[in-house]
């Protein structure tokens, strides 16, 4: 099935199976977002040449985000938080980086995500019931790792104190076409802080959008952005696959939050945009992710025009 068509049908069954919400993402339905400024560090400027990533400032817009598709589910349901950047580059491009607090995705194929969401019908109730799981975990071993960590994943305590992984791996390429595969993270200057489950049950909605703001309006709210660089033997097109913990890590740059924005929700942060100097991998799940944003945006844009 060509990837366009598959891309409709996974939307399709996300609506069946989490509701149709017009308007909305179809998945990480509920954000807030921020104005922010990248400042590159400098350490860049032998892996690649894009010049955001070099030296300089750059201008940003930022989305956090509860993962759910239903954006009426309380956020407790949603240990797992997202963050999406779109850099603005002086001369016109963009590059989009959406990470979430999970360090690897539980299909490795596109068409084994759309054949999971007839099964994953109970994570409607925010965690898996076990039946659901024993069947996935019989069907699909290789989802085993990533299942194993959502189960027990705690929320962060605050969208500040997230880290979040890009999970593909990507390629820089510097002056000389010497292709570097990478992974990216967003660590937080705040320090890594999960929520212990009693407290993550007294999460009201709105909660993490208001003490984010908070935060913010304090000042110094920031994220270190990280590339760790992979090794020959490193799977550059398996997300249900993570890298060893000891690989070296680069600081590319570090990003300053400064004010709440409205524009994050019309935005489309596409991982597949990228600038000279940053390349996609083959991930097959990367690569479809471009075809799967494109109908949720469309299908949002188009109700939005509707409403007005
Ligand atoms: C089969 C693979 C995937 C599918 C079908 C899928 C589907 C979607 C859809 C439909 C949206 C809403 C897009 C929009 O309306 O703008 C979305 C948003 C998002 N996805 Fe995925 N996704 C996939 C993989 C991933 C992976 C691997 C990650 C982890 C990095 C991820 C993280 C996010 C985040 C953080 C957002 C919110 C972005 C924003 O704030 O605009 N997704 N996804």
């Amino acid at each position: 099935m060509a990837q366009e068509k598959l891309a409709e049908t996974a939307v399709n069954k996300i609506e069946k199976t989490f509701g149709e919400h017009p308007t909305y993402r179809r998945a990480h339905s509920r954000g807030t977002g921020y104005d922010a400024v990248f400042t590159a560090t400098g350490e860049g400027k032998a892996w690649t040449v894009a010049p955001h990533f070099r030296e300089g400032t750059t201008e940003a817009i930022v989305r956090f985000s509860h993962s759910s598709p239903d954006p009426f589910w309380t956020d407790n349901l949603s240990p797992v938080k997202g963050m999406a950047v779109q850099f603005k580059l002086p001369d016109g491009q963009v590059m989009n980086s959406v990470g979430v607090t999970s360090p690897i995705f539980f299909t490795r194929t596109p068409e084994v995500f759309t054949e999971m969401l007839d099964i994953a019908k109970s994570f409607k109730k925010g965690r898996p019931r076990l039946w659901d799981l024993i069947t996935l975990f019989i069907k699909y071993p290789e989802s085993r790792a990533s299942i194993r960590i959502i189960r027990k994943m705690q929320s962060p305590a605050s969208f500040a104190t997230g880290l979040y992984h890009a999970i593909h791996a990507f390629y820089l390429v510097n002056g000389v076409g010497k292709r570097q595969p990478v992974k990216f993270q967003w660590q937080p200057e705040a320090g890594v802080e999960s929520l212990t489950p009693a407290q993550a049950a007294s999460v009201e909605k709105g909660d993490f959008e208001k003490e984010l703001e908070e935060r913010v309006l304090k000042g110094k709210l920031g994220f270190r952005l990280v590339a760790v660089i992979g090794e020959a033997g490193d799977p550059v097109g398996d997300p249900t696959k993570d890298w060893p913990d000891d690989r070296e890590k680069v600081e590319i740059g570090r990003l300053q939050l400064r004010k709440k924005t409205d524009e994050a929700e019309d935005l489309l942060f596409d991982p597949t945009v990228l600038p000279e100097g940053i390349e996609c991998t083959d991930d097959p799940i990367l690569q479809f992710r471009n075809p799967a944003y494109a109908v949720s945006y469309q299908r949002r844009n188009m109700e939005k025009q509707q409403k007005r």
